[in-house]
């Protein structure tokens, strides 16, 4: 099943819990976590004490995209703060092997990210070893930005490289997404849609949710 996985970073944190029960509302099961340490990306974001915070307020699933340099110290505390779902990016992680293994180890599901400019070949010995791969359709570190087409093709051949393996980890995408484009990103092959803007930067967070999915959902009946 398609799902569009809310982005709380753009949120309104002063009532981060009001705009999760917006989005849950309607319908949401997966919330998007952005954690930015000001050295792998160039912007600080939110850690560990609010991952907490939010876990104690929702049973939806904690996808939490480590967008830092030091994954290995992190991921485990993370996962212990509650997150469900862990993601690190390929080009933070001289080991990722052994980083997969540690998040899997630790109880979460392993997720690798890929920066716009990094080619999923660089998943090839890995892919065995993670439960989703995200393309990010920006160059991560900013809410709000605009989608990067590029990103299409690569999901497109990540779900022909999936195919061809016989593989079931779900294709995740991240920046940019909207009305406009979810379509397209769906048809492409891709399973789980990030967005933050498009939906916590309108009037009505829960209704903009809903015609997001909507509009993904309506989409697989033409998949590709
Ligand atoms: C960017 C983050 C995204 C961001 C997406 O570095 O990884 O998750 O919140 O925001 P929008 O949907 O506004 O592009
Ligand atoms: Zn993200």
């Amino acid at each position: 099943m398609v799902e569009i996985l809310p982005s709380i970073l753009a949120a309104n944190f002063a009532r981060l819990g009001e705009e999760i029960a917006k989005v849950e509302r309607a319908g949401a099961s997966m919330l998007h976590v952005d954690v930015m340490d000001g050295h792998f990306v160039p912007n600080i974001s939110i850690g560990i004490p609010v991952v907490e915070s939010i876990r104690k307020i929702t049973r939806s699933k904690l996808d939490v995209h480590l967008m830092i340099s030091d994954p290995d110290t992190y991921a485990p505390e993370f996962i212990r703060a509650g997150a469900d779902q862990v993601l690190v990016h390929q080009e933070a992680c001289p080991h990722l092997d052994r980083t997969l293994r540690l998040i899997r180890e630790h109880g979460a599901l392993a997720g690798v990210v890929l920066n716009p400019a990094t080619p999923i070949a660089t998943l090839n010995e890995v892919l065995d070893l993670v439960d989703h791969v995200l393309i990010m359709s920006v160059n991560p570190g900013f809410g709000g930005q605009a989608f990067i087409p590029n990103a299409l093709r690569k999901v497109e051949a990540l779900s022909c490289r999936r195919k061809e393996l016989g593989l079931q980890f779900a294709i995740e995408i991240d920046g940019g997404v909207g009305l406009d484009n979810a379509p397209a990103i769906v048809r492409a092959g891709c399973d789980w849609l990030v967005a933050g803007s498009s939906i916590f930067h309108t009037p009505d967070p829960g209704r903009a949710f809903s015609e997001l999915q909507r509009a993904a959902r309506e989409a697989t009946l033409v998949r590709v």
